[in-house]
C-alpha cells in the first residue's frame, strides 16, 4: 500500500488537531521535522494558542474553503467528532456561503462565516444522520436554500425543518452546480448519501463513505473501530454499511457513483470524520473504496 503520510503534519491538520486538544501529538510529530519547517509550524501553533478556543472557528483548508470542528458526539456509544465545511461561492454576481453538515450555531460562528464567506445562501445535509443543527441554521437564515438528502425528510427528527430543495432523481440541478458537483451514493437498503466536489480547488467532500478516525482509538471501542476499517490512513467505509449494498443491483448502483467520484480525479479530500487530505486524494480514495 502506498504510504501517503507526510513527514510533517499539514497546516490544516495541525489546526484540526489543536481543535481537538491534541497538542502533545502535534509537538511530537514536529520534533522529527526539519528545523525550518518546524519553525513555520511552530508559528502556526503559537498563533493557534492565541485563540482561546479553536473549535467553532473557521480553519482554512484551501482558497475559499474552510472546515469548522464541532463537538464530539456519541453515535451508538462511539465518539464521533463533527465537522462542518464552509465554501465561498465566487462564480456569480454576488459571492455567498455554502454550508455543509452544519454544526451548532453561535453568534461568533455566524459572524465569522459572514465575514469570510459571505451571506449564507445554501445549507446542505449530506445524509439523513447529519441533521442535528439543520433546523437551527434554516431558521436563522430564512432566505437560504436548505437541501435534504434522500431519506431525511421522512424522519421524525427532521419534522419542522424548512427544506426548500432536495437531492434525488428528477430534481433540478442546484444553481451552485457550476462550482460544486455532486453524486448520490445509491444501492444500500439503509442509507444513501451525497458526495460533493468543489471544482475550482479539486476538493472532494465525502461524508461517511470514507472514515479515517485518529482520536479515541484506545480500548475495546478503538479496537472495534480498527476492525471496522475506520482507523487513520487505513480508513474506509464502515463494514456494517458495506453489508447493506449486498442485494440485487446494490453494488452495481454503488459502482456508478464510485466511477463519478473517480472521474473527478480529486487532489484534496475533506471528510466528516478523521484525517483530511491535501494532496494525492485520488489514490487514497481508490484505495479506500477498493472493497467495492
Ligand atoms: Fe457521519
Amino acid at each position: 500500500m502506498v504510504n501517503h503520510r507526510h513527514p510533517l503534519l499539514t497546516r490544516h491538520e495541525i489546526l484540526y488537531r489543536f481543535s481537538l486538544g491534541e497538542r502533545k501529538e502535534v509537538e511530537y510529530v514536529l520534533g522529527f521535522s526539519s528545523f525550518m519547517k518546524s519553525m513555520s509550524a511552530t508559528a502556526i501553533i503559537k498563533h493557534s494558542l492565541h485563540n482561546n478556543k479553536m473549535s467553532n472557528r473557521l480553519i482554512e483548508f484551501e482558497t475559499n474553503i474552510w472546515t469548522v470542528e464541532g463537538p464530539t458526539v456519541s453515535f451508538f456509544g462511539f465518539p464521533y467528532p463533527t465537522r462542518m465545511v464552509v465554501i465561498r461561492l465566487v462564480e456569480r454576481d454576488e459571492p455567498c456561503a455554502w454550508i455543509w453538515s452544519p454544526i451548532e450555531l453561535s453568534d461568533d460562528l455566524a459572524e465569522e462565516v459572514k465575514t469570510k464567506a459571505g451571506p449564507v445562501k445554501y445549507i446542505v445535509s449530506p445524509n439523513k444522520f447529519h441533521h442535528f443543527f439543520l433546523k437551527e441554521w434554516a431558521d436563522r437564515y430564512p432566505k437560504a436554500e436548505v437541501f435534504a438528502p434522500p431519506g431525511l425528510e421522512n424522519r421524525r427528527v427532521a419534522q419542522g425543518t424548512r427544506f426548500t430543495s432536495r437531492f434525488g432523481v428528477g430534481e433540478p440541478a442546484p444553481d451552485f452546480a457550476n462550482e460544486i458537483d455532486h453524486v448520490i451514493i445509491k444501492g444500500s437498503y439503509v442509507l444513501q448519501e451525497v458526495e460533493f466536489y468543489h471544482k475550482p480547488s479539486k476538493t472532494i467532500i465525502i461524508n461517511d463513505l470514507i472514515q479515517r478516525h485518529t482520536e479515541n482509538l484506545e480500548g475495546w471501542k478503538g479496537w472495534l473501530m480498527k476492525m471496522d476499517g475506520l482507523a487513520g490512513e487505513e480508513g474506509s467505509t464502515p463494514r456494517d454499511w458495506r453489508f447493506t449494498f449486498w442485494w440485487p443491483c446494490g453494488k452495481a448502483k454503488l459502482r456508478v457513483a464510485r466511477d463519478v467520484m473517480f472521474g473527478w480525479n480529486a487532489e484534496k479530500m475533506i471528510i466528516a470524520h478523521g484525517l483530511c487530505v491535501d494532496t494525492g486524494a485520488s489514490d487514497i480514495i481508490r484505495q479506500a473504496l477498493s472493497w467495492i
